[in-house]
């Protein structure tokens, strides 16, 4: 695991390096989701599975840019990876990240062992999380190790996804009633930026609920729920789902697919689950 973390750590910089060169350009051709790509966004992907795939220990890789994994003969782990979440950020120069879900046997939550972001900001930072949390940060010649996040009982960002006129009645009502108590906006429309800064001020909830041009949500199992579900649980928090039910705990038939999901502190959750 430390071989995989060390590698990530070294893609760290050579993707903040692709982005300083890299313009906004859209090219032709689009994703599994029918997104159109940046030219980064190829770039990065092609970097990191060129990367992983020359690692012994890695027998796969799955990308959320294509459509099928690549398999090897040899290798213990699989990594299912988003290479430039929020992609569609990068032209107004905001906060961009790279997602890896870390499996064994096969792309299912129940087998996820280890998880890891990065995010491109103001600095590149890394969380990795393999029974406990990691949290480092590059000063530009070397990883600093940084405190772990920890989630309280209760935060005060609302940060909540999707077109707000295909929300469903209670989705709005909780969301309502949240900033009712006193919580605050903060949702950039990059998700490693915005669950970041829900573990690092300590609490609050994040949602991308099932909406009703999304009815099974838009965020994808493999490369952004699972790994994040299992940082947020292991920095004291809760991840679920529709009703209620643990995200690490879903099902994958698709590599593709996609959940509603809710990440927060402990208080935050059980409003969400209350209301399901
Ligand atoms: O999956 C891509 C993504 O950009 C996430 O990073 C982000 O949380 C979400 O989509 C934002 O979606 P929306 O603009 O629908 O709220």
């Amino acid at each position: 695991m430390q071989e995989i973390f060390e590698t990530l750590k070294i893609l760290a910089q050579e993707i903040q390096g692709l982005l300083w060169r890299a313009n906004a350009n859209y090219l032709e051709s689009s994703n599994s989701n029918g997104d159109q790509q940046l030219e980064v966004d190829v770039m990065a992907d092609k970097l990191i599975e060129k990367k992983l795939l020359e690692l012994k220990c890695i027998k796969g890789v799955c990308s959320e840019e294509k459509q099928e994994a690549i398999y090897k003969q040899e290798g213990d782990y699989l990594i299912a990876y988003d290479p430039l979440d929020g992609s569609s950020l990068v032209d107004s120069n905001l906060s961009v990240g790279s997602i890896f879900g870390i499996y064994t046997q096969d792309f299912q939550g129940k087998n996820l062992k280890a998880s890891a972001y990065i995010i491109y900001g103001p600095r590149v930072e890394i969380v990795f999380a393999h029974q406990e949390i990691q949290y480092l940060s590059f000063n530009g010649k070397e990883w600093i190790k940084k405190p772990t996040p920890i989630l309280q009982n209760k935060g005060k960002i609302n940060a909540t996804g999707g077109t707000q006129r295909y929300w469903d009645i209670r989705h709005k009502k909780i969301i309502e009633s949240f900033f009712a108590s006193g919580y605050r906006l903060r949702y950039s429309g990059g998700m490693v930026p915005d669950l970041h800064q829900i573990l690092i001020k300590g609490g609050g909830i994040f949602s991308y609920p099932a909406t009703t041009d999304a009815p099974k949500g838009k965020l994808r199992k493999l490369f952004e729920v699972f790994p994040f579900a299992y940082i947020f649980e292991l920095c004291g928090g809760e991840a679920i789902g529709e009703n209620g039910i643990r995200l690490l705990e879903l099902p994958c038939s698709n590599l593709h697919d996609t959940t509603p999901c809710y990440f927060g502190s402990k208080e935050e959750i059980s409003k969400f689950r209350n209301n399901q």
